[in-house]
């Protein structure tokens, strides 16, 4: 990554983008009423913490920001913290959240080019790195530009921690190289699953894997595979 990561050199190309969460046995990542802290055990938390440092920034949605405040640093392990990156496309980041409190000056809020003004300001001045991205019809960040102004800030590799949405997104636009999942022996029943609609219908469409590497990790299930390019 280019000198910090926020700021220096540029690279030219494409992130990429390793996907991580955790999951129960029934595929939800969270009940329906958002509780998902945390599905899996602790070593799989310490193997989270792992993937954060071996990454140049760490992406969120803001559903997981305003459900989970979550801090995106490394704890758990050796090594420095990634650049955290919210994609947040009305700038709802909240000013007290953890991301925007804790050494704001690594933390990227993606906007859309219609986030309202005196939100993104109260951005800026908690210290945050604001960058705005194309959107979609429907208001959402496209994700491709984001990656690329993402890359233009020295980024080469992106873990991407959730939510579903995000994940979704990324996956329907084939901008994922890796996924790494948690599996948990827990059932929770209905709840939010870890991956929405793709618009697959026929199963020989289906995303595929390849160097895949299955293990376990205390209760856990870890299944780690690169996709399979289509
Ligand atoms: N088990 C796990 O590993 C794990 C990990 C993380 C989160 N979670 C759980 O997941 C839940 C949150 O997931 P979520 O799906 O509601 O939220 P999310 O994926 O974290 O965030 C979704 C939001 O991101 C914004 N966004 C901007 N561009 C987007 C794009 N191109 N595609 C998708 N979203 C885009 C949208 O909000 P705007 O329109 O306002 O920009 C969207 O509503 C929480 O319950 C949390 O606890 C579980």
């Amino acid at each position: 990554m280019g000198q910090d990561g926020a700021g220096g050199a540029h690279y030219v190309g494409r992130p990429e983008v390793t996907v991580k969460y955790a999951q129960t046995l029934d595929g939800r990542i969270a009940t329906k009423t958002g509780s998902s802290q945390w599905i899996s055990g602790e070593a799989s938390l310490k193997l989270a913490h792992e993937l954060r440092a071996a990454h140049d920034a760490v992406l969120v949605g803001i559903g997981t920001v305003l459900r989970d405040n979550p801090r995106l640093t490394v704890r758990l392990a050796a090594g420095t913290d990634p650049l955290r990156v919210v994609a947040d496309s009305r700038a709802r980041t909240p000013p007290d959240s953890h991301v925007l409190k804790l050494a704001s000056n690594r933390t990227v809020v993606a906007i859309g080019t219609a986030a309202p003004r005196e939100r993104v300001e109260a951005l800026r001045e908690r210290g945050s790195r604001v960058i705005v991205v194309q959107t979609c019809q429907d208001g959402s960040l496209e994700l491709g530009d984001l990656l690329a102004r993402l890359a233009g800030l020295g980024v080469r590799s992106v873990l991407v921690e959730g939510g579903a949405r995000i994940v979704t997104s990324l996956l329907r636009a084939g901008l994922v190289s890796r996924l790494v999942i948690c599996i948990a022996p827990k059932v929770v029943g209905a709840g939010i699953e870890a991956v929405g609609d793709l618009r697959i219908r026929e199963l020989a469409d289906a995303l595929t894997f390849s160097n895949v590497e299955t293990r376990r990790l205390g209760d856990d299930l870890i299944f780690d595979g690169r996709l399979t390019p289509r």
